[in-house]
């Protein structure tokens, strides 16, 4: 018996070493935790359980059936974060560059059935040169496993993808189904093919770092929602994200008690200045709505798109998702890439139940060939698509402008939003001022002797006529005209009236979002 367990012991201890200490020291050198260095930091301590230690690659080609390693390159389990479950990958470079053969695959696909079974998050922690070459089409065959199982886990249960270090081809393509993925600076790269192929390709020199750094996708692609300094960093972003999600679509985001009453909020009555033309940053609003107690607002995509700010926070202790337009970068203005972060953050909080709040000061659609020519048309619809379909709480805050399509698009009761408030500094309308007054009394301004004059006139009257939240409320569209400072206090109640909402789409297989 002592024999037995003395073999055990051994593979145990073998498997924790995975590629060898060289490697790991390597590992080290660049300023990478490993495999399971990550996960210890990730989980709640004593949490973790591994699932297909032993598991090894069955390759026989190029000499693989003499390289065999415990775990074949990717450590997998289950464990707890803050005490909820969850479902774990973390690829270990050290073993083939962490690349992905068809056992790695199998182990994968082991751990997400199973999270799905079971209704709890999937956590992968990317670090992998792609499909081990050496195994071939069995190696792709294995990817297409986890594109499938990505899809079908998407909307069941939350999909998290840390980049953790250099991820090609194959490896960057499960990520990008999931729900959330966080870049580590400097470490980690992201591309489809990476220098040297573009290179070839195309000619053009570029480096990692430069063509799939976290800079890169976080500021350029937008395909990374977070860029984090550290690995540290990047582990801790994933656990905050996951304490503003349930652990499945059947459940409600976990709700933190919350000490703080209904608090007035005065500091909002001074944001919005008096020059309607003047910016200011939505995240000042944002700052004093929220629950002062907690970590504040959670920015996701804080430097793609700065036009539109989304992320999340918590009111009264539950769990919100905010979009709101961002007056201080371009005026707030919808283009392509603002409408298709708003439109797949807000997919994302109707798919887990999380409920949607809104706050709007937004001039328009950007004009102009480039918009249009890259489809502003279609990107644009993506947001009005998904606001339309979102079926969890949603509340309308217009701050100031609600000009022209953008109106509807951002939440409007037309288009299914529950309650909508209006401050006194909202200017809701067809379009600017200016604009209309040059349209609809072109003749009596061209006919004037002094057409400047004129058209101060009538863009005057235009503004006392429309540039106020008053036609709108008549209508119902807003339905009430709130203080700023008693925002805070609106929000929590109609949040809490609107917390057992039950709203079902018309039967179908499914939509057909504007792609
Ligand atoms: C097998 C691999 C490997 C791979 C790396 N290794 N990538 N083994 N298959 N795909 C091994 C190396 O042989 C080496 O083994 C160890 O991992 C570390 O690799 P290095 O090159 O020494 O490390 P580094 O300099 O840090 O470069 C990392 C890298 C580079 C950028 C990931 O290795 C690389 O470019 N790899 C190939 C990337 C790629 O083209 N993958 C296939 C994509 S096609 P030793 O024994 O020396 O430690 C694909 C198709 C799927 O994925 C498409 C689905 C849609």
């Amino acid at each position: 018996m002592d024999k037995k367990i003395e073999v055990l012991q051994q593979k145990i201890t073998e498997a924790a070493k995975g590629g060898g200490e060289n490697r790991i020291a390597a590992q080290h050198k660049k300023g990478k935790l490993t495999a399971r260095e990550r996960l210890h930091f990730l989980l709640d301590e004593g949490s973790f359980e591994e699932i297909g230690m032993f598991v090894t690659h069955r390759s026989t080609e190029f000499g693989l059936e003499n390289e065999k390693y415990l775990g074949d390159g990717v450590v997998t389990g289950y464990g707890r974060i803050d005490g909820r479950p969850v479902y774990v990958f973390a690829q270990d470079f050290t073993v083939f560059g962490g690349s992905l053969s068809e056992a790695h695959a199998e182990k994968i696909c082991r751990i997400m059935d199973l999270a799905m079974q079971n209704g709890a998050p999937v956590i992968g922690l990317n670090d992998s040169g792609g499909a081990r070459i050496q195994e071939g089409v069995v190696s792709l065959g294995g990817y297409a496993d986890i594109f499938y199982r990505n899809t079908m886990a998407s909307g069941v249960v939350p999909q998290i993808s840390a980049i953790m270090g250099p991820c090609a081809g194959g490896a960057v393509y499960s990520p990008a189904i999931t729900d959330f993925i966080l870049m580590v600076e400097n470490t980690s790269y992201m591309f489809v093919t990476g220098p040297n192929v573009v290179k070839t390709v195309t000619h053009e020199e570029v480096s990692s770092e430069d063509l799939g750094g976290a800079s890169a996708h976080s500021t350029k692609s937008g395909v990374t929602h977070f860029s984090c300094a550290n690995e540290i960093e990047c582990i801790r972003n994933i656990k905050r994200l996951l304490s503003y999600m349930p652990s499945n679509c059947e459940e409600n985001a976990p709700r933190y008690p919350y000490e703080g009453g209904h608090e007035s909020r005065p500091a909002l009555n001074a944001i919005v200045p008096e020059n309607p033309n003047q910016p200011y940053d939505i995240r000042e609003v944002i700052d004093h709505v929220i629950d002062e107690d907690g970590e504040g607002f959670f920015e996701v995509h804080k430097n793609f798109a700065e036009n539109i700010v989304v992320g999340f926070a918590r009111l009264g202790g539950r769990s919100i998702g905010i979009v709101a337009n961002q007056p201080a970068y371009l005026a707030g203005v919808l283009d392509i890439h603002s409408s298709t972060k708003a439109a797949r953050f807000v997919r994302f909080c109707d798919c887990f139940n999380i409920p949607l709040l809104v706050f709007e000061d937004v001039p328009g659609f950007l004009p102009g060939t480039d918009q249009e020519w890259n489809g502003i048309i279609t990107n644009g619809a993506k947001l009005l698509y998904a606001f339309s379909e979102a079926t969890v709480p949603r509340i309308t805050v217009i701050t100031r402008k609600a000009y022209g399509g953008a109106y509807d698009v951002m939440n409007s009761k037309h288009i299914g939003a529950d309650m909508n408030y209006a401050w006194p500094t909202a200017e809701i309308a067809v379009m600017g001022a200016r604009g209309a007054a040059e349209i609809i009394f072109k003749g009596e301004i061209s006919k004037s002797k002094d057409p400047a004059a004129k058209l101060k006139e009538k863009e005057e009257e235009y503004i006392n006529h429309f540039a106020n939240p008053y036609r709108a409320a008549e209508r119902g569209y807003i339905d009430e005209v709130i203080l700023p400072e008693q925002t805070r206090q609106k929000l929590m109640k109609a949040f809490g009236m609107l917390e057992n909402k039950v709203a079902k789409l018309p039967k179908k297989k499914h939509g057909n979002i504007p792609l």
